[in-house]
């Protein structure tokens, strides 16, 4: 077997030890392919399908996840690198009835809807640190994340709309 073959099979192998984490704010453990990325992890292991895959390569913002409040692509984060982090997802967002889920869908902030989730994801980690952003502050982050159908002029109404009403979630 070439040596490539040997490296494939151990990264492919269940060779990390227990990642313990907590997602949504509930604790986890979980063993993982040494490459596993976190979207797979989060997407196929344990079902949470919010986050949405579209470029693959860490430039669209639309598999967006916050780890310890960060925004991270998960498709270009290591699953073992959530060893000992929280990590909050669209699903965790949504449960705890954030602002921006309601501003989102009263200004109908979204057409396909496949960049909603990294949108709403960014725009929390934008409230978080600063509740009351400008508009300018607003379009500087929400420019990390790629909306092909709605031009971004509701989404940013959408964020601007939560801030107003409070978004402390
Ligand atoms: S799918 Fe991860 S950044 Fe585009
Ligand atoms: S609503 Fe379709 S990509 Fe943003």
């Amino acid at each position: 077997m070439a040596v490539s073959d040997l490296i494939d099979d151990r990264l492919d192998g269940d060779e990390t030890p227990a990642l313990r984490f907590v997602l949504n704010g509930v604790e986890h453990t979980e063993t993982v392919p040494a490459r596993m990325s976190l979207w797979e992890l989060l997407h196929d292991r344990l079902t949470l399908q919010g986050t949405k895959l579209a470029c693959s390569r860490g430039v669209c913002g639309s598999c967006s996840v916050l780890i310890d409040g960060v925004p991270q692509a998960s498709c270009s984060t290591f699953a073992f690198s959530i060893d000992g982090r929280h990590v909050d997802t669209i699903e965790g967002i949504a449960a705890a009835a954030h602002p921006l889920c309601e501003a989102f869908a009263a200004r109908s902030a979204f057409q396909c809807g496949y960049c909603t989730s990294g949108m709403i994801v960014i725009a929390k980690a934008l409230l978080d640190r600063e509740p009351h952003p400008t508009r300018q502050t607003v379009i500087e982050w929400l420019s990390s994340n790629v909306c092909r159908c709605t031009g971004y002029a509701m989404i940013i109404e959408a964020v601007l709309a939560a801030a107003e009403r409070g978004a402390d979630g």
